[in-house]
């Protein structure tokens, strides 16, 4: 019998969007879990977000779950979020500060160092130091933590080298969580990773947003803007670059990573309901050019960077036919809450943006159900989007080689 994720890859007709089977297939989303959820990295929070000892938090993708604590010693650890007795998830809560995690079930307890300390009414000839809570890999980007359910997930040191000039700059690791918000998206999760890659839907779904975001034009239409960001750029410590290493053309072993710098229309200094300023200005930055930093990390992780704030997307596959976009706030850490930003008014547009993209998600889904569906060709504003469907295509495909 034909294997149906290879049958859908000889099947998939170039430059145009996915067949129906890659959003619907269990057989396809088991390979895609193997091949390309678990080994790769998804960004997990900042490291703020751990101060004391014992400062847990736990993350889940589809199956899996990782709990992310803090230890005695001060380093950042990731454990399986699975008992070493008979399986149960150990930590209940999805965050919080504890000095140890006792499984709900039978009672096994882990230290934060993810050892087991105790185990009642077990054989004479049973050793405690071999069941340990399982480590999760866990890496940090200029205070961006990491994780991945792979025991050898890409490695982060060309992220941390070719991104530390604008995450310095911007002071990433001096940021702190300001909001954070989960979205459930009932649709397949490439759909929800495929619409953020695309703006070609920014001036139908979201008005808000295409007030402010110049990705809503086509680039001819944007150079005249761009270029007077450029200006801009030449006085601010900001880097004038473009990195682009998507996941196929990072480095080999390394996980793909990109930046670059767009403007904003005139009149908005940031993603705000009226433009003007919502939070103090990010890091070393002495005023507001006008532009706004997209980031990737990894194949599910997105931020946009502000002058004054950051929104960090991860897309977090739940199970077939649903998703996850957790979104993050970040601020600068000495901004103070009572007086310096109104939470509402920080989320306002991605929150209300995210809402209509949840919709919008689900809608196609719905037609891509349908027997009457078959793949149709992207514009030229779906550029990124088809990329990361060819990337998609061929991970997928290397794991039948
Ligand atoms: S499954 Fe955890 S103690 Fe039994
Ligand atoms: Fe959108």
């Amino acid at each position: 019998m034909t294997d149906p994720v290879l049958k859908l890859l000889q099947q998939q007709p170039a430059g145009r969007s996915l067949l129906q089977g890659f959003y619907t297939e269990p057989a396809v989303y088991r390979a895609e879990l193997e091949r390309i959820v678990y080994p790769n990295w998804f960004v997990a929070g900042h490291r703020s977000e751990w101060q004391a000892t014992g400062d847990f938090r736990v993350f889940d993708v589809a199956d899996e779950s990782a709990i992310i604590v803090l230890g005695e010693d001060g380093e950042l650890r990731a454990f399986a979020n699975v008992c070493r007795h008979r399986g149960s998830r150990v930590c209940l809560e999805q965050r919080g500060q504890s000095r140890a995690f006792s499984c709900p079930y039978h009672g096994w307890k882990y230290g934060i160092n993810g050892e087991l300390v105790a185990a009642r009414s077990m054989p004479d000839d049973f050793d405690i130091s071999d069941y340990g809570l399982k480590p999760v890999s866990i890496g940090i980007v200029h205070g961006v933590v990491l994780i991945a359910f792979g025991d050898s997930p890409p490695s982060l040191a060309g992220a941390v080298r070719d991104l530390e000039e604008p995450m310095k700059v911007l002071d990433f690791d001096g940021m702190k969580v300001a909001a954070r918000r989960g979205y459930a998206i009932p649709a397949n999760w490439k759909l929800a990773v495929e619409n953020y890659q695309e703006c070609y839907h920014c001036s139908t779904s979201h008005p808000e947003y295409a007030r402010m975001h110049t990705l809503t034009i086509d680039h001819r239409r944007r150079a005249p803007l761009q270029a007077s960001l450029k200006k801009e750029l030449a006085q601010s410590p900001l880097p004038d670059c473009v990195i682009d290493r998507i996941d196929s053309e990072a480095r080999e072993g390394e996980m793909g990573y990109g930046y670059s710098r767009t403007a904003l229309f005139d009149g908005y200094l940031t993603g705000s309901r009226d433009g003007q300023p919502v939070a103090p200005l990010l890091g070393g930055l002495k005023g507001y050019d006008g532009g706004a930093s997209d980031f990737s990390f990894g194949a599910f992780s997105f931020m946009l960077a502000y002058s004054d704030h950051v929104v960090c997307y991860v897309f977090k596959p739940v199970d077939l036919q649903n998703c996850c976009c957790e979104i993050t706030w970040l601020v600068r850490g000495d901004a103070d809450a009572s007086k310096d930003y109104d939470v509402d008014e920080l989320v306002w547009l991605w929150d209300i943006t995210t809402q209509a993209d949840m919709k919008i998600i689900a809608d196609n889904y719905a037609g891509i159900k349908s027997r009457y569906y078959e793949p149709g060709p992207f514009s030229e504003m779906e550029k990124a989007e088809s990329v990361y469907v060819a990337w998609l295509l061929s991970e997928l495909g290397r794991a039948h080689s």
